[in-house]
């Protein structure tokens, strides 16, 4: 099991899943790179929860701007509410969140007694111009959370989807969030990737929509693969001023336990400020209740990506065998839909009568997984690197396979190895790995 985040880290870097930002220069300060195989595995969990989401009969889709008109923000709250306390030690001009740290002990960092400013409060809020010129009414935000782009769209999505209540709208995309304290890997970040989904109901039904989206989303974290025992529900005590109810679902991080995913109550707040800040109409008329005029209530599903690939990681990480150097091997057992490469090719030498076959083969798999071709190294050292990615098979093309038509498809977690025709690779990784 992984110890520590730097092991994920280091392990993420070398077998190239995830990079920091900029690295030639330094790097960026909690911004980092999907590297070759982090896009494959990020992709796949936005593929599995898009599917989860919405392959449904009542949920769309939609992809909104990043950038929004200002007044989006103003109506959501985040232009005068999304602040953190902020407090700089004057004598080494570090930064702390007021609310992380006593007060009224010496400065972590320095040391230096009674040293901290007044707490004052800081806009999470990326801001940046638009267009050319530079005057505050040019000004736009880099969205913190990609829900407002869902509320405004809720008349449009309604009316040409034709949609009567419950029905939700999904959403995958960026957010930016100028955190004052970001780390711990891909956990807290400044650029970041959210899954969420609003629900429109009718108010008053919003207990039984928590009951169902709360069974929904905890299922799918298990279906990923993710250890039941390092999940927990976290209900809310403190609620903000629009929810009427909040858990969040969290996971055991290796710095911790930390906030996975929010399934939110946020009754009709977000639309009643909408509807006041723009002056539309965004009342839903409820033909099957007599025709009746209200603004709808929400229950949302929100996911960090990112939190979700690290989660997914963390499960993953196993060194088997420690100690016994012969068979020590690190192996990501990611669930196989998950796994950046489905099957790795590997012809046992690099001859022409075995890279023949072998190529054909890759080329077939291909087109429906993504593979990687390795002849470097003997078969055992290509089989560790393979576990370390986390590939489910390993296919070897040798000498019998010129006489047999028949390749060995070893299996990343068993490590048990089966002849198979080769016509029947495809099924037969199809099946056994459900993809
Ligand atoms: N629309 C609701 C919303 O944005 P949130 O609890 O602020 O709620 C939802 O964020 C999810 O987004 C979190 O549970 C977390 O997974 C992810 N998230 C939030 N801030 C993040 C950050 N700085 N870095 C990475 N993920 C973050």
């Amino acid at each position: 099991n992984l110890k520590s985040m730097a092991d994920l880290v280091a392990h993420s870097k070398h077998r190239g899943f995830i990079f920091q930002s900029s690295e030639i220069y330094g790097g960026l300060g909690s911004c980092w790179d999907m590297g070759p195989l982090g896009v494959e595995l990020k992709n796949n969990i936005k593929q599995s929860w898009w599917k989860a989401m919405t392959y449904r009969d009542d949920v769309d889709g939609v992809d909104a701007a990043i950038l929004m008109h200002p007044t989006v923000w103003k109506a959501s709250g985040h232009v005068d509410n999304f602040t953190d306390p902020l407090v700089d030690c004057k004598v080494c001009k570090s930064r702390f969140r007021a609310d992380n740290i006593d007060l009224s002990a010496p400065c972590s960092n320095c040391g230096a007694k009674d040293s901290f400013t007044e707490p004052r409060n800081f806009n999470l809020m990326f801001s940046t111009q638009m267009g050319p010129v530079e005057d505050t009414s040019a000004k736009v935000y880099l969205r913190p959370e990609t829900a407002q782009g869902i509320f405004v769209n809720f008349p449009n999505v309604q009316t040409t989807m034709r949609r009567k209540l419950p029905f939700g709208i999904a959403q995958i995309g960026k957010a930016f969030r100028n955190e004052i304290t970001p780390g711990n890997f891909i956990f807290r970040t400044r650029e970041f990737e959210q899954m969420e989904m609003q629900y429109f109901i009718k108010p008053g039904t919003q207990a039984e929509a928590m009951e169902m989206w709360k069974e929904l989303r905890w299922n799918w974290h298990l279906e990923n693969g993710l250890r039941k025992e390092r999940l927990q529900w976290k209900k809310h005590e403190q609620l903000a001023h629009y929810a009427d109810a909040a858990f969040d679902i969290e996971y055991q991080f290796a710095h911790g336990w930390g906030e996975m995913e929010g399934i939110h109550s946020r009754t009709d707040f977000d639309l009643k400020q909408h509807q006041e800040y723009s002056k539309k109409n965004l009342n839903y008329v409820d033909q099957l209740d007599g025709n009746k005029k209200y603004l709808p209530y929400v229950l949302e599903t929100s996911v960090g990506c990112d939190r979700c690939m690290l989660a997914v990681m963390s499960d993953a990480y196993r060194t088997e065998f420690p100690g016994d150097a012969e068979k020590e091997r690190v192996v990501m057992r990611f669930k196989p839909s998950l796994a950046p490469i489905k099957a790795a090719i590997m012809p046992l030498m690099k001859k022409p009568d075995l890279e023949g076959p072998a190529t054909a083969l890759l080329r077939e798999l291909q087109k429906d997984f993504k593979c990687e071709y390795d002849t470097a190294g003997s078969i055992g050292k290509r089989y560790r690197r393979q576990d370390e990615i986390g590939t489910p098979a390993c296919i070897t093309v040798d000498f019998d396979t010129l006489t047999d038509h028949s390749v060995t498809v070893r299996d990343r977690d068993t490590m048990v190895q089966e002849r198979v025709a080769l016509d029947k690779v495809k099924s037969y990784i199809k099946e056994k790995f459900s993809l």
